[in-house]
Order: C-alpha cells, then structure tokens, then sequence
C-alpha cells in the first residue's frame, strides 16, 4: 500500500522463513529512466514500504539498510524479533501507524484555507525524526514562494522533454488503447481536477488534456507544505527518507489531514538544490508534502501479493 512514484511500485520482498528475516530488493524492471534517473524515488517507494507492517504483526524489525555497490537492487533486510511486552513509546507508535495505512491515498484536489494547528507540524517534526530526516514545516514564506517557482520551472522542463513526457504518459491510466496493466500506474480517477493558475504544488498528469470530461478548480492560494531532507545523498539516506515519508503520511492521515506528493522540481537535478534552505541543516531535499483539509484522494491499484512476495 506504500506510496511510490507514478505508482510504479517497485520493490519486491523474500521472507527468509528459517532465519525470521526480510529482504527487500528494488525492482530493476519498474525504473523511471527519465524521471528517476539515479533511482532515488525507487529507493523512497521501497524505504515506504518498508515501514509499518512487522510493528503492528508484534515483531520487532531490526532494518540493516545495505545498499551497496556490488548488488545494488538488495536493499535491505529486516530481522524479524518478538516484540518485548514493554514496547518502546516509538514503537508502539509505529504499531499504532497501521490504522493510516489503508486510508492514505494522495489528494491532488483543492484543500481548504483552513491552517493546521501548530501541534501537528509539531507531531509531524518529530515523526520525521524518530525515522532519521528533518521536515521542515512550514518553511518561511520566501523559501515557500521559492519552492511554487522551482514547481513552475519543472513543469516548463517537463513540457519541453517528450522522453520524459512520454515515460508519464506510459504510467497514467486515461482509458486509452494499448495502456498498461491496471495494476499499476495512476488510474483516471486519482488525477483529480486540473488546476487554474497552478497556484498549489500539485502534479498534472494530463497536461495534454486527453481526458476532456475532467474538471477544473481554483486551488489554495497559499498552499501548506513541507520539506522532508537529509544531510547526505546516499542511497541509505534515500531508504531512509522514504521510511520517513511514509511515517509522516501516515501519522498526518490520523491527525485527520489530507496529503500529497510533489517529486517534480527535485527530478532536475539543475533545480533540486535550489529547494533546500540555506539556513537549514538540510543538505539534500527528498520530497515536497502539500497538507491540509479536503478530500482523501481516491484508491490506486497495486499489484497481487504474489507478484511482490516470495518465500525461500
Ligand atoms: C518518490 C515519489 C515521488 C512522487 N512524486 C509525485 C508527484 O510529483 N506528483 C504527484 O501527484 N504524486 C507524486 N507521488 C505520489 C504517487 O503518484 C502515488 O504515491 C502513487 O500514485 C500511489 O498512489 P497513493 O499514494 O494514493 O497510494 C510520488 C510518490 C513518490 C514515492
């Protein structure tokens, strides 16, 4: 159920039933070789789906995040330890998390103007740092401004690059022939209204308009959002941000907000060192959430158990 981009869903698990143990590899046949050219959005999917599930089965899940040169679609291995009856505060928490886990979908529709209260950032702050990350949320007004701009400048690059175009187009499901499995990819129901004015960090993935019956709307004006980043940029740091991520979804589900994801200005890499804030101890920038009150966005596919999980 974790989130991955364009819902490639990349990642596949080995229970290791002998030695009580989890391995996760990526997938080497669901990478974006446009949009995702170093594979770091395939290491957040994974680092996402990696997150919650042995917390709320009772195991403890000790991660060894191994990526490393010589196999590097071995991501990680989880060991699988009865939870002691007295859990950590965190733990428990993470347990807790599985409730969200269904319920999360990304809502590209318009939120309210309505502000979030001050002790969920704060909730949400520190959710990021039990996993690992800095969030930071919400950025100053400048360095808000500036991220919007970043936004418009991918979508100019987006528009100009017909790989890359078309790679989008291959993961949307619009109806038309010839298109992918409904397994995966992003169903015509999950694109949600297109934006007038794009004032709100919110990915068009129909900008050609080839579904002429969706609508239109007016977004928030000033959208909330927040940075989730890391000192370094290593493939470690990457699992990490995406266990964050999700950890950060999926408590922002239970605080009752609505969520979404926008990756697009941080896919050129002339653009995603401008996201991240001088002043901060962020060095590297991984994801930009957009939060607030409306609509949970609708369900997407995923494909069978079976395709994802083997037994050795
Ligand atoms: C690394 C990454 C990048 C993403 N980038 C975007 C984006 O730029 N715009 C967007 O609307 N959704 C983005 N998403 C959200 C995915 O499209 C979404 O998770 C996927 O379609 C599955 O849907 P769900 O989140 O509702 O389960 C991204 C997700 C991940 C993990």
């Amino acid at each position: 159920m974790a989130p991955s981009m364009h819902n490639a869903q990349p990642w596949r698990f080995i229970h290791r039933t002998g030695i009580r143990s989890v391995a996760l590899y990526g997938d080497p046949d669901r990478t974006l070789p446009y949009g995702d050219v170093e594979h770091r959005a395939l290491h957040l999917g994974c680092g996402a789906a990696l997150l919650v599930p042995a917390a709320h089965a009772g195991w403890t899940a000790t991660v060894g995040l191994l990526p490393d040169p010589g196999t590097p679609w071995h991501l990680a291995d989880a060991a699988l330890d009865e939870a002691e009856a007295e859990a950590e505060d965190a733990d428990r928490d993470l347990a807790d998390l599985h409730r969200a886990v269904r319920p999360r979908h990304t809502s590209r529709f318009p939120f309210s103007d309505e502000q979030i209260p001050e002790p969920i950032f704060d909730g949400l702050r520190s959710a990021a740092l039990l996993e690992g990350c800095r969030l930071i949320t919400p950025p100053s007004a400048w360095h808000a401004d500036a991220v919007m701009e970043l936004v418009h400048d991918a979508e100019l690059l987006e528009a100009a690059n017909e790989a890359e175009r078309a790679e989008i187009a291959t993961w949307t499901r619009t109806g038309r022939a010839g298109e992918g499995p409904a397994a995966d990819g992003i169903p015509a129901d999950a694109l949600d209204p297109w934006q007038y004015g794009v004032s709100s960090p919110v990915r068009d993935f129909d900008p050609s308009r080839r579904m002429p019956d969706r609508a239109a709307a007016v977004f928030e004006e000033h959208p909330q959002i927040a940075l989730l980043g890391t000192m370094q940029d290593t493939p470690a740091d990457w699992l990490r941000a995406g266990q964050t991520m999700q950890r950060v979804l999926l408590q922002a589900t239970l605080s009752g907000l609505a969520t979404s994801l926008m990756s697009q200005p941080l896919e050129w890499p002339e653009l995603r060192s401008s996201a991240r804030d001088p002043n901060s101890a962020i060095g590297f920038v991984h994801m930009v959430f957009r939060l607030g009150y409306g609509p949970q966005g609708a369900a997407t596919p995923r494909r069978p158990v079976t395709e994802v999980l083997s037994f050795e």
